[in-house]
């Protein structure tokens, strides 16, 4: 693949133009666009969003977007947004990674939906899902009116060609395509397998430092958003989209993604996590893990997310007089991981790269009794260098709600539990 070009920056006024003299000058709806091309607006918020939270972009096409034929139900049953009514159970699991599939499967088709609660309806919330696919996006464009899609590939890379241009990313990177957006996922590598938050809520933004100061964590020059492309293509093409929890289908003539110029701030990105500037404690406990949040997606409740998106990537443990791995815990919050690569630090063993954990709202969970050993004898001299890791969470203020099929699943173990059961009495009253 060539080297694509990107804009740097999260949240700027980008603008960009595949063909020279295609954006208005002073105007964004000149009554003749250049080239021939139709104007359209594309609005992330309510038009009258404050203007810090405000996102939109003007497209410049070769057709508007309103162009298809009327849809009809696409079946494709394991991914959705039934995160059921009903009893759920407060137990701990744990999940092998996905099968990869035999059969010919694309990004779509290949979507798995695990967890979620809230629902585009209401515009909060999170459906969590996987995806393992083995072959491009053919002739197909997919587009989400439900929520922003954040993607984190696991196995083998995306090239995700979006209304704004091309994006590549690979595991240990992440893409988000905000909410509406239509792309086409291809597979260079073949088979891949990652995992899928879609946001139901507000846009995810980087989260306010604090007396961390001005630097630290994602840095905004890290975040990548694609170029104009454009595809001036016509053929018998299907639009996906997914609306109110499920998928729908239309005809549609030509490549949507025909897009020549565009400019404004509601535009996909990209992140490389290994770029993450982590902060932790240099003289004793260990912190909370929001200090490794990448996003945020705020709720009406301040410093209560719809979302964070936290990384545990490489790092040093200084502390003294510490457990440095994660302590023991409940959570008024509900916690989603998963491992992109590596090994996790508070796992010995069964949290594989494509696994996925689920730890609900006051369920207790930390350290297995492995992890529990080593540490507490642990020369506290000697740094520990947590390298070639990376793990990740979702977690969200409502509690999250396992499918029907994530919880009668082949992959999930459902011994999960006895990761703790070997945890010794150490107390003696004297
Ligand atoms: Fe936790």
């Amino acid at each position: 693949m060539t080297a694509l070009n990107y804009q740097t920056g999260f949240g700027n006024e980008f603008a960009s133009e595949a063909i020279a003299g295609t954006l208005p000058v002073g105007r964004n709806s000149p009554q003749r666009v250049a080239h021939g091309l139709y104007a359209e607006q594309l609005s992330g918020t309510a038009f009258t969003a404050p203007r810090g939270e405000n996102r939109r972009s003007w497209l410049y096409r070769i057709r508007p977007a309103a162009m298809h034929s009327t849809f009809t139900a696409y079946a494709q049953p394991a991914f959705h947004n039934d995160f059921g009514s009903g009893p759920v159970s407060p137990d701990q699991m744990r999940w092998s990674p996905l099968p990869l599939p035999n059969a010919p499967t694309d990004f779509v088709d290949g979507l798995f939906t695990m967890a979620g609660n809230g629902g585009s309806e209401g515009q909060h919330g999170i459906g969590v899902h996987m995806y393992v696919a083995n072959q491009s996006m053919q002739g197909r464009y997919f587009y989400n009116a439900d929520g922003e899609l954040l993607l984190v590939p696991q196995m083998g890379r995306l090239r995700i060609a979006t209304e704004m241009g091309v994006l590549e990313v690979e595991p240990q990177q992440i893409a988000v395509i905000p909410r509406g957006v239509r792309f086409r996922v291809e597979l260079p590598d073949g088979a891949a397998r990652g995992y899928v938050c879609e946001n139901f809520g507000a846009a995810m933004r980087l989260p306010d430092l604090g007396p961390i100061g001005a630097n630290g964590l994602a840095n905004p020059r890290d975040f990548e958003t694609p170029v104009a492309a454009y595809e001036d293509i016509e053929g018998e093409f299907e639009l996906i989209a997914k609306f109110q929890g499920h998928l729908w289908h239309a005809d549609i003539g030509h490549s949507p993604l025909d897009v020549v110029g565009w400019h404004g701030n509601y535009a996909p990105y990209r992140y490389d996590l290994r770029r993450f500037n982590t902060i932790g404690s240099i003289s004793f406990d260990h912190p909370d893990p929001s200090i490794f949040t990448v996003l945020t997606s705020p709720s009406d409740t301040p410093g209560t997310a719809n979302l964070d998106f936290v990384i545990f990537p490489p790092r040093w443990l200084v502390a003294q007089d510490t457990f440095r791995p994660p302590w023991f815990h409940r959570n008024i919050a509900s916690e989603f991981m998963g491992l992109v690569h590596g090994a996790y630090d508070a796992k010995a063993e069964g949290f594989a790269p494509g696994g996925a954990s689920l730890h609900n709202c006051m369920t207790g969970h930390g350290p297995d009794a492995a992890t529990f050993e080593k540490a507490s004898a642990a020369d506290l001299s000697q740094a520990d260098v947590i390298s070639d890791t990376m793990a990740f969470m979702f977690e969200t203020r409502a509690v999250i709600r396992p499918t029907a099929q994530a919880v009668e699943a082949g992959h999930r173990q459902r011994d999960y539990q006895a990761c703790w059961s070997g945890l010794r009495k150490h107390f003696s009253a004297s």
